[in-house]
């Protein structure tokens, strides 16, 4: 006899403790079993005020493992522990080589303030925690960084260098990043470093899919995430967060057409005849794709069974400095 998901989990979310978080990159039928939705902030944020003990969370790793941190009473739960590709590309080693290519230019550890963006390992969060910094996102990098050049030192900006490129450029800051082929990084001359990480998904947005679309559409509106290229989100006439793209959509007359450049399955389900993905191809975030109904429905089974699987655990040393980092931003907020 074949199992209705849909029914399962339902019944499941009324009988045990728990709330199912969903990432709006997360596929349609997964999305619509969540308790809360959100950006990362929110999500991060929400997660913290809510009571119930046990959190079953559709995204990726960096986002059930920012709860545990920020609640380590929890326990944490995901369908699939599927790792956000730009998240991969830091870890603590090249955090510490980060910082010693700063030396080797001239700027002394203690003139430097990392800042992380949440798409990253617990390892990485708590190595900025220990140097005094703090976590962002998309949706509050640029009061972050502002925060951040109070105390007159060097941004370190970890493993995003188009959000960190994209927020210094709107603050009329100077950036240069780490090791990117054809250019010179000299941190003594710029506000913010950043490292050479970046999100593929984003990555294919291009400037010939706008041209396209305005030549099709003259009066389209353009709409990005700031993991995009800084040129493309130079030309594009508003860049936000999850959030903030939809609420922006949202705010548009219905008749204005709009092409947004961030994951499909969150476009789509923002589709109302005038919106349009920007792009040619069909830009999926593979890991945020990866979990399934029949996974959800397994993760929470598992707690009715009491054998839970795929659970998150932070070791205390690295969950208390990561925590340092992530409270910083979120006393911000
Ligand atoms: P948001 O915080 O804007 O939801 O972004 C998360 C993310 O991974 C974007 O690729
Ligand atoms: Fe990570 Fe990019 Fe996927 Fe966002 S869209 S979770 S940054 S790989």
């Amino acid at each position: 006899m074949s199992i209705d998901y849909r029914a399962e989990i339902e019944r499941l979310k009324r009988e045990l403790p728990v709330t199912v978080v969903g990432h709006y990159y997360q596929r349609d039928e997964v999305f619509e079993m969540a308790d809360i939705t959100g950006d990362s902030l929110e999500l991060a944020r929400k997660c913290k005020a809510d009571n119930n003990p046990w959190v079953v969370f559709c995204g990726v790793g960096f986002m059930g493992q920012s709860v545990k941190i920020i609640a380590p009473e929890k326990r944490v739960l995901m369908p699939k522990v599927a790792c956000c590709a730009m998240a991969r590309m830091m870890d603590a080693t090249y955090f510490d080589e980060s910082v010693a290519y700063m030396n080797k230019h001239g700027v002394k550890t203690e003139d430097i303030l990392p800042i992380t963006y949440i798409n990253s390992d617990a390892s990485v969060k708590a190595k900025v925690g220990k140097m005094g910094g703090m976590v962002c996102t998309s949706s509050n990098a640029y009061k972050i960084i502002e925060k951040g050049l109070e105390s007159g030192k060097k941004i370190l900006f970890v493993p995003d260098r188009c959000l960190g490129q994209n927020f210094a450029n709107s603050m009329g800051l100077k950036s240069c990043v780490i090791g990117e082929e054809g250019k010179e990084c000299n941190p003594a001359e710029a506000d913010v470093i950043c490292f050479n990480g970046f999100c593929s998904v984003h990555q294919l947005f291009t400037l010939d899919d706008i041209k396209f679309y305005r030549e099709k559409y003259p009066d389209i509106k353009i709409a990005v995430h700031p993991e995009c290229d800084p040129a493309i989100v130079d030309a594009a006439d508003f860049a936000g967060s999850t959030s903030q793209l939809i609420k922006y959509v949202n705010e548009l007359d219905p008749e204005q057409k709009v092409a947004i450049g961030t994951e499909y399955n969150l476009v789509n389900r923002m589709r109302q005849g005038n919106t349009y993905v920007l792009s040619s191809t069909k830009p999926e975030c593979p890991t945020m794709n990866e979990t399934t109904l029949e996974d959800l429905y397994k993760t929470l089974k598992s707690i009715e069974d009491n054998q839970p699987i795929n659970e998150i655990f932070v070791d205390e040393d690295t969950r208390h400095y990561a925590n340092l980092a992530l409270e910083r931003m979120l006393a911000i907020n």
